[in-house]
């Protein structure tokens, strides 16, 4: 198992992670110098499989206990989304983001990886679908929530309030690809999609 992480950023992780384990993401973010290469290509005889979303909330929730791993990796963008990948391996990887006010995901999926996010620092909110009869849900995200979604999820994530806000992201097996949506009246339309390199 191999990983692509430098040793001062490398997350504890629970016992269902393996002996070598180590966030959406960033959809267009401004890329900061540095960063990690894509994530590594499971074999085809890789039959393991990915982490479920309970598991990567607590790799998320942890490691927002310990700020000492990641708080010196933050930065803020005026331009878009700040982030940087912490860790990687073949199961899963972790992403650290700023969201200045303003800053959006717009609706997304993540490629058919489950995953989870807590807000670190500050507040934001998250507009999902919910079923025929729920419609379009808003859920506020304040500092020390955390959220785990399965594969199939979309989302939008937004920073509504006046201040910065920092998540931790978990995702499993590592992002390979993520799909934009427009939300239209009938529902959500899928407009585009990128992979790794674009990140
Ligand atoms: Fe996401």
């Amino acid at each position: 198992m191999s990983l692509s992480i430098s040793p001062d950023t490398r997350p504890a992780l629970g016992p269902d992670t393996g002996p070598n384990t180590c966030s959406g993401t960033g959809a267009s973010s401004t890329r900061p110098a540095g960063t990690p290469e894509p994530p590594p290509t499971p074999s085809a005889g890789d039959t393991r499989s990915p982490l479920t979303p309970s598991t990567l909330r607590t790799v998320v929730r942890e490691l927002a206990e310990r700020p000492e791993e990641w708080i010196h990796h933050v930065r803020l963008s005026t331009e878009e989304r700040w982030y940087r990948r912490l860790a990687a391996d073949e199961d899963h990887e972790v992403w650290l983001i700023s969201w200045l006010p303003g800053q959006s995901t717009g609706f997304h999926d993540h490629g058919g990886s489950r995953g989870a996010f807590t807000v670190a620092l500050g507040e934001l909110e998250e507009l999902s679908l919910g079923g025929p009869d729920q419609g379009l849900l808003i859920r506020r995200i304040p500092a020390g929530t955390a959220r785990a979604f399965g594969p199939e999820y979309v989302h939008d994530v937004r920073n509504t309030a006046v201040g910065p806000a920092v998540t931790l992201h978990a995702y499993s097996p590592p992002l390979s690809s993520m799909a934009h949506y427009d939300l239209r009246a009938g529902g959500l339309v899928r407009t585009s999609e990128e992979g790794p390199e674009q990140w």
